[in-house]
């Protein structure tokens, strides 16, 4: 077991921050006019957001990528929730607060934060600046460039989500990891190892070493090996593959015990699996992601402790994005795929 207990969080030093200038009219972003494939990303010069009430606004330095960015692009995801074109895709930033909703906000002017947009209902982080509500941040991780810190919110808050307030991840309980080489399954298999649950992880061979360090005792390459092999009397499966590729949703119940649980991850490629699991003696749930600064803030102590790492497989310039995206949808990612944004 990695555990490590956490030390109790340091008092704020008193520093000083300097106040950032106040923020220009306008923007770069890269934005969308409708949907379709990565050529639809441009960029363009667009107004910067204001915040309202308890929203923040914050200079973006990174802005992390996700599966849900590319699929909205396509058409799918929340692409039916964008509220006007062109829209600014992106949830993941780290950066500096420009504009608090208050004096005594806890994160004042000046102060490094990392955390999740309210996209798709406001303009997302692919841009100099993005609005995020005051309770979705948390102070940066000290110990990580923004660009480190730009890969963890959205990735690692649905990994805990999943693994520690859904599976209640403890000693001795076996559980399955599907993709765990990936953006959610890196943190999934961190936080299950550091929980003290046996770790069975899915992954290309060339990912084996890695997903041992990170904490898997098992490790099958999904390429070569059917899993059912390798787990059986799995206490929790959690399926960040879906049915999409190689039926893994559907056939990870035969692996569970009696009783088990599965984590559905991603949406709509396997639209029964209630009904499958609950025929197959076994209990199933979705999951979505919650963008909790409290529970990012415990986070960002484990990340600066060095119990957990964030691993960043690639970097891309915000003029990028398409780029960006054609590398996430080619779907061997390992860890995370980040936009560098402006300089620190
Ligand atoms: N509901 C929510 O709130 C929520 C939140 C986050 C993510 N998601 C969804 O969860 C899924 C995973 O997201 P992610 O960001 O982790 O994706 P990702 O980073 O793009 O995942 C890439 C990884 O998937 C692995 N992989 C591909 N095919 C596989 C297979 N057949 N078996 C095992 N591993 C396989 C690859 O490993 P190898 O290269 O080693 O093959 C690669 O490392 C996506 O569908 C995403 O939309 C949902």
């Amino acid at each position: 077991m990695r555990f490590r207990p956490l030390r109790p969080e340091p008092a704020p030093t008193g520093t000083v921050l300097t106040p950032p200038a106040a923020p220009p009219a306008r923007m770069r972003a890269q934005v969308l006019d409708a949907v379709g494939d990565t050529a639809v990303l441009r960029p363009a010069e667009v107004e910067v957001p204001a915040p309202a009430l308890s929203e923040v606004l914050v200079r973006v330095v990174a802005a992390g990528v996700n599966q849900i960015d590319a699929k909205t692009r396509t058409g799918a995801g929340v692409s039916g929730q964008i509220c006007h074109y062109p829209a600014t895709l992106g949830y993941d930033f780290s950066g500096v607060v420009v504009k608090a909703p208050f004096e005594a906000y806890p994160f004042p002017p000046g102060t490094e934060v990392f955390g999740m947009s309210a996209f798709p209902r406001s303009p997302g982080s692919y841009a100099e600046y993005v609005v995020a509500p005051a309770l979705s941040i948390a102070r940066k991780p000290a110990s990580l460039s923004h660009v480190e810190a730009a890969g963890v919110p959205l990735a690692a808050l649905t990994a805990w989500g999943i693994v520690v307030e859904t599976a209640l991840a403890h000693e001795g309980q076996r559980i399955l990891i599907h993709a765990g080489s990936g953006g959610v399954g890196h943190f999934a298999v961190q936080f299950a190892a550091y929980f003290g649950a046996h770790v069975i992880a899915t992954g290309s061979a060339r990912n084996a070493h890695w997903l041992r360090d990170l904490g898997a005792a098992v490790v099958v390459d999904h390429s070569t090996q059917r899993f059912e092999e390798v787990a059986t009397e799995v206490d929790v499966v959690i399926d960040l593959v879906g049915n999409d590729s190689a039926q893994t949703g559907t056939r990870s119940l035969a692996v569970l015990r009696p009783g088990g649980l599965l984590i559905e991850v991603p949406r709509g490629t396997w639209p029964g699996f209630t009904e499958d699991a609950a025929a197959a003696g076994v209990r199933a749930t979705g999951y979505t992601v919650i963008p909790d600064g409290g529970v990012l803030a415990t986070i960002a102590r484990l990340l600066d402790s060095g119990a957990v790492q964030v691993y960043i497989d690639r970097v891309f310039d915000l003029a990028d994005a398409a780029d960006a995206h054609a590398e996430l949808e080619r779907g061997h990612a390992r860890g995370k795929v980040v936009l560098r944004v402006s300089d620190d």
